[in-house]
């Protein structure tokens, strides 16, 4: 039997949760995970579309996937996620070693597929569903201390810059119980921190209960866990929210909150459906409600008609809120959205320099909040060994940051330990045990 199954993951978490799920789904009908991909008779890449060069990754790779066919001529090759959906028969059409092309709403077709691929038939499976949440199916999970779990998916937001809602459809919630099974389940399994991921978990709701309701149901049900959440979107972050999190020990004081822009006028050009005077009332507000609550951001510097002022606006806007990260881009026009239509009017140079600009000064903030932790003591989680040297753990404080400290016999993966930071860089505290 044919049946070892190796998939390469790109893209965003919920792609990494998806590849997991994609995998219970195979699991169940008999397939298997292949660790290499020489020992694989069917291989996958879970693609995503956000940006072209997400986009030139994948057709590279099939470039060299060629060789691998060639070498073993019966290999089932597919695509999944983003790109499937975007690009759909032109990838059967263009790449003559696809043998499937399956959107993120089709995987429990993915079996029938692969046995049509066995028989030589193409398999085409790209419809988007308004109801799919794969609520019943547990996704395969080697052991492991952190897990993510799609709480919904799709999103309704429709930013005109955005590949997502062509790409993954209309925005479904999955049931609470579904979700709080699940955390509870790897809680029993020793996992010490759960991601919950939507495209915009704050528009979460499962009949009368909404995003906090969800919060609190988790939290309640694995008090030893550390529970995350991502993505939010500034116009749905409630009040609710904010004093949920201030009252539950084990949900974490950080939010990523995207802000793209600092110019009313660019961030209306977008659709964001916020000002960054209502962004700014936000982060106050959460300052006051969450002490030490921490936050990081997404950028996008050149977007059509972004103007010098614009730029400087967004500068700005990061040196008021002063993000302890942010994950920064150059605007990547994509076909099929409004913002394609405008144009892609700023230059390349310029907009490679605003992004450097982007990035120096994140750095630059990055760094003098972690000198201002110099001396304060924090919990960590301990992840394992240093990347860097044996000699060292790696942990992750509740606000996110990798903190090292010297290793110690006595404590291992996934113990909670005291540290007191006595050096930083912009991306790493370093401490020791108190
Ligand atoms: N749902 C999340 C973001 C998902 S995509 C949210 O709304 O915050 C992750 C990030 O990719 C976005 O926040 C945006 O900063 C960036 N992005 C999306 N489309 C892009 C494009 N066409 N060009 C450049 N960056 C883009
Ligand atoms: Fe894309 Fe906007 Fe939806 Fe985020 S909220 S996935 S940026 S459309
Ligand atoms: Fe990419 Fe799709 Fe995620 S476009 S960022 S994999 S939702």
């Amino acid at each position: 039997m044919k049946n070892n199954v190796y998939i390469e993951t790109y893209g965003c978490q919920m792609n990494f949760a998806d590849t997991e799920l994609v995998m219970g789904i195979l699991k169940s009908k008999g397939f298997d995970v292949a660790k290499e991909i020489d020992s694989a008779d069917i291989i996958l890449l879970n693609t995503c579309s956000i940006r072209d060069n997400a986009e030139q990754k994948i057709h590279s790779r099939l470039e060299h996937l060629k060789g691998v066919k060639r070498s073993n001529p019966n290999a089932v090759i597919g695509i999944l996620g983003c790109m499937a959906e975007r690009l759909r028969t032109d990838l059967i059409e263009e790449k003559k070693i696809v043998d499937l092309v399956v959107g993120p709403d089709e995987y429990r077709r993915l079996p029938e597929f692969i046995d049509a691929a066995y028989g030589g038939e193409k398999g085409i499976g790209v419809k988007l569903s308004r109801t799919e949440t794969y609520n019943d199916i547990t996704p395969y999970r080697e052991d492991g201390l952190s897990a993510w779990i799609s709480v919904m998916r799709g999103c309704d937001k429709f930013c005109t810059f955005c590949v997502v809602p062509f790409t993954r459809g209309r925005e479904r919630s999955r049931s609470l119980e579904s979700i709080v099974t699940e955390v509870a389940q790897l809680s029993d399994r020793n996992f010490k921190e759960v991601t919950l991921l939507g495209q915009n978990v704050n528009s979460y709701n499962d009949n009368e209960k909404d995003f906090s309701d969800l919060l609190v149901s988790c939290a309640v049900a694995a008090p030893e866990m550390r529970i995350r959440f991502s993505t939010s979107h500034p116009q749905d972050l409630s009040d609710k929210l904010l004093y949920t999190i201030a009252e539950h020990k084990n949900l974490c004081n950080y939010i990523h909150l995207p802000v793209q822009s600092g110019s009313n006028i660019i961030l209306e050009k977008m659709n964001r459906t916020y000002t960054i005077e209502h962004y700014l009332d936000i982060i106050d507000k959460a300052r006051k409600i969450i002490s030490g609550v921490s936050f990081s951001t997404d950028i996008i510097a050149g977007f059509p008609t972004e103007t010098e002022e614009d730029h400087k606006m967004t500068l700005d806007v990061m040196r008021k809120v002063r993000y302890d990260g942010a994950y920064m881009f150059k605007y990547s026009p994509r076909d099929g959205t409004k913002a394609y239509e405008m144009g892609d009017d700023v230059a390349e140079e310029i907009k490679a320099k605003r992004l450097n600009e982007i990035i120096d000064l994140q750095q630059q903030i990055s760094w003098q909040i972690n000198q201002e932790l110099i001396g304060s003591e924090d919990t960590i989680l301990i992840e394992g060994t240093s990347k860097k040297s044996d000699d060292f753990l790696a942990g992750r404080t509740d606000t996110n940051k990798i903190c090292i400290i010297p290793r110690n016999e006595e404590i291992k993966i996934g113990d909670y330990v005291r540290v007191k930071i006595n050096r930083t860089t912009s991306a790493t505290l370093f401490g020791d045990l108190i």
